[in-house]
């Protein structure tokens, strides 16, 4: 059964995300637009919140914000346990995202990554494995205050 994938963003991201709905299609993946569902202006943690919700419970084990710089939706849903949400603005920065520091959600900054390069951010953040060994050491460390 084809992964379910839940993506949301605010006015800025909008456009984006609709193209990457259909990346994602694309790539085989079941996608579950979390809105926002045209470009008319929105408050940010409205999505990135409900979105980080369902990775922080188990209910998605991945998923992708976007925003105009990413900030924003990266704040929001990094308040949640167990989420690790990066922001990308580079496929090589997706990959080691994933292969450092086991990002659980991809956010993207709208306004400054093309499309072409918005495609290639996922396809990493989705394709890459996490190394685990001393990276996990250091992620494990993330959720205690003391080490
Ligand atoms: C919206 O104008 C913009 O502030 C928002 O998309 C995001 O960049 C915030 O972090």
């Amino acid at each position: 059964m084809a992964e379910r994938i839940p993506i949301a963003s605010d006015h800025a991201g909008f456009e984006m995300k609709e193209h990457l709905r259909g990346a994602l299609e694309k790539m085989g993946y079941e996608v579950e637009d979390m809105g926002t569902y045209s470009s008319a202006s929105t408050d940010y943690p409205d999505y990135a919140h409900p979105l980080a919700a369902k990775v922080e419970s188990g209910e998605a084990q991945r998923g992708v914000l976007l925003c105009g710089t990413g900030l924003g939706m990266s704040y929001a849903a990094n308040r949640h346990h167990g989420v690790r949400a990066a922001v990308v603005w580079s496929p090589e920065i997706a990959t080691f995202a994933r292969s450092h520091n086991d990002a659980n959600v991809l956010v993207l900054p709208a306004r400054f990554v093309s499309e072409e390069d918005a495609v290639a951010i996922l396809k990493n953040f989705l394709d890459t494995r996490f190394e685990g060994g001393r990276h996990a050491t250091r992620v494990n460390k993330i959720e205690t205050e003391t080490a």
